[in-house]
């Protein structure tokens, strides 16, 4: 897949003795959102951080947009992270700032051609999407952990990005909270078009909201597929990180995987 957004080629990263990135070579479709899942401590982080061009693989390339995020030149590496939008794990809001303020930000760096009337206009809108509509003007301190996501989420999507990177949207929240940031990032890819890469180790949200998963363990990427394909794929890891929490259909059955009790 030539045209894919996101392509990782035999990337292998070390940190000292510790060989966290194996060999990995991964491509993220255009439009799609892929949820990368593996435990605590098993690279997925690492692997966002390549996309940003944060991390450079010691061998191997990260193609995003067609750039190589590790070699092209700065200014070309700069227009190319123009194009992505970042909620980070903790949302890394900025509590000095209002809420508006804090959605702004890209704005601010990235699109000087706009007025500050017409900013504001933006964040009015992404605001608005995001279900925090009219609270441009509220202290990002009072906010609740949903509500934090929320305008994390927001602040990733008002450049109109066309890759999106989310990591562990749902860390830190109660299971109806994430329920509702899983069924926003549905909406927005429905709307947007843009190209979802989901960092997960909470695998029941993350088969709701993907249409490819990509499992690492240790470093190593351990399945890859459609959603349909890897739920249903023998591997031992896989399953052992799946079987937990989820009921799998028969092989024969079409029907999803579904949690105990929700049918
Ligand atoms: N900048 C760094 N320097 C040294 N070690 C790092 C660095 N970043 C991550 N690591 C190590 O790499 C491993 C994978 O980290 P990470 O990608 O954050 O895991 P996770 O899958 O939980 O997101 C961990 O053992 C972590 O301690
Ligand atoms: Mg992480």
């Amino acid at each position: 897949m030539d045209d894919a957004p996101i392509v990782f080629d035999g990337v292998s990263k070390r940190f000292g003795a510790l060989t966290v990135l194996d060999n990995v070579s991964l491509t993220f479709p255009k439009g799609k959102t892929t949820a990368v899942i593996g435990p605590s401590g098993t690279g997925k982080s690492v692997l966002l951080k390549h996309i940003v061009g944060l991390l450079h693989p010691d061998s191997g390339s990260v193609r995003v947009l067609g750039v190589d995020m590790a070699r092209a030149r700065p200014d070309a590496i700069y227009a190319t992270r123009k194009r992505l939008g970042m909620l980070f794990q903790d949302g890394a809001l900025f509590d000095s700032l209002c809420v508006g303020d804090n959605v702004a930000f890209p704005l601010m760096q990235h699109r000087r051609d706009l007025s500050q009337r017409q900013q504001r206009e933006r964040v009015e809108e992404v605001l608005e999407m995001v279900e925090l509509p009219g609270l441009y003007d509220r202290a990002t301190s009072a906010l609740s952990g949903g509500q934090r996501k929320r305008v994390g989420l927001a602040r990733a999507i008002v450049n109109e990005p066309e890759i999106v990177l989310f990591d562990e949207p749902n860390s830190g929240l109660d299971p109806m909270t994430s329920d509702a940031i899983d069924a926003l990032i549905h909406t927005m890819k429905a709307r947007l078009g843009i190209t979802f890469v989901v960092i997960s180790h909470d695998i029941v949200g993350t088969i709701n909201v993907a249409d490819h998963i990509a499992m690492l363990y240790q470093g190593k990427l351990i399945a890859h597929g459609t959603t349909a394909e890897v739920v249903r794929m023998e591997h031992p890891i896989l399953r052992r990180f799946l079987g937990r929490n989820l009921i799998l259909p028969e092989a024969d059955d079409p029907s999803p995987p579904h949690l105990p009790g929700v049918p």
